[in-house]
């Protein structure tokens, strides 16, 4: 999500870590900092610090190009603690003597916070990773490295680091766990990235850091605590953005498991069937009375908001309706003390459903908002709220923040669940197999090559009906806009049921349907729809459970998602629709992360 670079050598660090900062900028970021050390023996170190919130570019002509030819940099994408420049990093110990950069998330900070305060460290920003530098604080005893490591054991969660200090000057000490770091080795000069964007320019000799390592950076070597091979990048700098697919919403697709990881990372209790929301606490007692919920969002997110009205009726057991933000403002809806109003959102910015978050606000409703951009109006507007933790989304339609909001609907749903009647050895249950569904997304992920092949044997079709039934009706919906926004092509989703209603007029060999028909409860009533399409000589295409032979002598072609929980199944399903449209419209030549008449947020109504 955030942006980490470093430099180590003989020149001055601030412009290399001032380009290297500017290749991460297509990541998106809402703050950014420098730290750059001046070691000159026998002069004592002096430390520089400049952080900010907004662009690098507002800010260039302030900057007072520090001497030092040591430095780290960082772009940040707020996700614990709102977009200020104190949580930007890099953060500092009490005595503002090392200094630290973070990529992931420190889930247990909150509790090492609370005991280094109460061993008298102040702290100067509400971020988690500013625990860091103030754990190292305490076990600095002269070397560097082994006051990392020693602080790296109490942490709980995902980091890439880097760290310098004026008191052990000469050198980086860098680290990772579940977040991706390269060391750079150049040519009497040492660079450490996130991203091989960020150090392309200098060197294309790199070393990836694997977890649980630690490597220490000096001026003329470098030294990891194993061996490790160096490894030659081959990609030009706009494939290193794209980490080397050929469009930004291929790599979105191929992080919706991480997007999951994220999403429910630190947040599951397994063995006490429950699930923590710090984003909620102030509001927990509140959330304990409510009788009523009313979800809100646009587009995409609105038909997260539809699967998650299936999730917290089902299982939470709470009366559950959705509208769309644009409709919602010119409702005149009924609300009471015991309603309470969830908007899902993924940059928080959307006109329609702020208006509808605001009328609700007037109306005096709780507000709770499920958002991915930290420190948008949505967060900043609503009572207390969730955030999805999908990092930035740069592709126009949304893929991976979905995957974010229905983890996060899920969490939600055993959260309010467990305030009210559900068991728990349900929560156990829905919990351990939350736990497992990013491994089972990067099986779906797998099947790529085959729904490429898919692909290109649909292509040239101009109609598609996508049809679900319960958990994956809203995913029909999702299926077919994804398909039309990106191919252009004419694609309609709608609940299996009603295909008889009227759509079925439609069917005959020109109008392929996409039926997402996994091994649940409404299996039976699928097939019989998929039967009525095929008795019109319309093509199906089928998403089913793995081990469903049978399907293959009634459809066409079939995708195979493993088993899960039946409420987590559209995680699996509509990660197959997100391939099979991005496919299409690849092989029909769109411009798959720009797609004409749309933009990434929008702001008007
Ligand atoms: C479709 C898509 C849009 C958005 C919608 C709401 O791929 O991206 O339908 O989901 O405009 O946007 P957010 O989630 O930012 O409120």
């Amino acid at each position: 999500m955030c942006g980490i670079v470093g430099y180590i050598g003989k020149k001055p660090a601030f412009p290399i870590l001032l380009s290297g900062l500017k290749r991460l900028e297509y990541r998106g970021y809402d703050s950014f900092g420098f730290s750059v050390l001046d070691y000159n023996p026998p002069a004592a170190p002096k430390p520089f610090l400049f952080k900010k919130t907004g662009k690098i570019s507002q800010f260039e002509q302030e900057f007072p190009n520090p001497e030092g030819e040591i430095g780290i940099a960082h772009t940040r994408w707020a996700t614990t603690g709102a977009v200020t420049d104190a949580n930007a990093h890099p953060h500092f110990d009490c005595k503002k003597e090392i200094f630290l950069v973070h990529n992931g998330i420190i889930e247990n900070y909150q509790e090492i916070k609370n005991q280094l305060i109460k061993e008298g460290h102040k702290f100067n920003s509400e971020c988690d990773t500013e625990v860091l530098s103030h754990l190292i604080e305490k076990y600095f005893k002269g070397n560097l490295e082994e006051a990392v490591r020693k602080a790296l054991r109490e942490v709980k969660g995902a980091y890439g680091i880097a760290v310098i200090s004026e008191k052990d000057p000469e050198k980086i000490v860098v680290a990772r766990l579940s977040s991706p770091l390269l060391l750079g080795i150049g040519n009497d000069e040492f660079l450490v990235a996130s991203d091989p964007a960020a150090l392309i320019t200098r060197t294309r000799q790199v070393i990836n850091l694997d977890d649980n390592e630690i490597a220490v950076l000096k001026p003329d070597n470098f030294f990891i605590l194993k061996e490790k091979p160096l490894v030659q990048i081959e990609w030009t700098l706009e494939e290193a953005e794209k980490k080397g697919y050929p469009h930004f919403m291929l790599k979105e697709i191929m992080e919706e498991p991480e997007a999951i990881e994220n999403a429910i990372r630190g947040r599951l209790l397994i063995d006490e069937g429950l699930v923590r929301l710090g984003g909620l606490d102030s509001v927990q007692e509140k959330l304990g009375k409510i009788n009523r919920l009313i979800l809100v969002a646009c587009g995409t997110a609105g038909f997260a908001a539809r699967v998650g009205e299936y999730m917290l009726e089902e299982y939470a057991g709470i009366p559950t309706e959705v509208d769309i933000g644009s409709e919602f403002r010119y409702r005149k809806p009924v609300v009471d003390e015991k309603t309470a109003a969830i908007f899902v959102s993924q940059s928080g910015e959307t006109a329609d459903t702020l208006a509808a978050l605001r009328e609700m606000k007037k109306k005096g409703v709780l507000t709770l908002g499920i958002t991915n951009v930290v420190g948008s109006s949505q967060t900043r507007e609503t009572d207390a709220g969730v955030y999805i933790r999908s990092g930035p989304e740069i592709a126009v339609a949304s893929t991976k923040a979905f995957l974010g909001q229905l983890a996060t609907l899920a969490l939600l749903t055993v959260y309010l669940g467990r305030q009210r009647d559900m068991a728990l050895v349900m929560g156990k249950r829905i919990v351990s197999e939350l736990a497992k569904i990013p491994d089972l997304a990067k099986r779906v992920l797998s099947l790529a090559p085959e729904i490429q092949k898919l692909a290109k044997k649909y292509k040239d079709y101009k109609n598609f009906w996508f049809i679900g039934r319960k958990y994956n009706a809203p995913i029909a919906l999702e299926g077919a806009l994804k398909l039309k926004e990106i191919s252009y092509l004419h694609a309609e989703g709608v609940a299996g049921g009603e295909l008889k209603h009227g759509p079925l007029a439609l069917i005959d060999e020109n109008f392929p349907t996409v039926a997402i028909c996994p091994s649940d409860s409404v299996y039976e009533k699928m097939i019989s729809n998929i039967e009525e399409v095929k008795a019109r000589g319309g093509p199906v295409i089928a998403i089913a459970t793995e081990g469903n032979g049978e399907i293959k002598k009634i459809v066409d072609d079939v995708i195979y998602i493993p088993k899960t929980l039946e409420m987590l199944t559209p995680i699996l399903s509509v990660i197959s629709l997100h391939l099979f449209a991005y496919h299409i419209a690849v092989l029909l030549g769109k411009d798959v992360d720009r797609p004409r008449n749309l933009a990434k947020s929008i702001v008007v109504e």
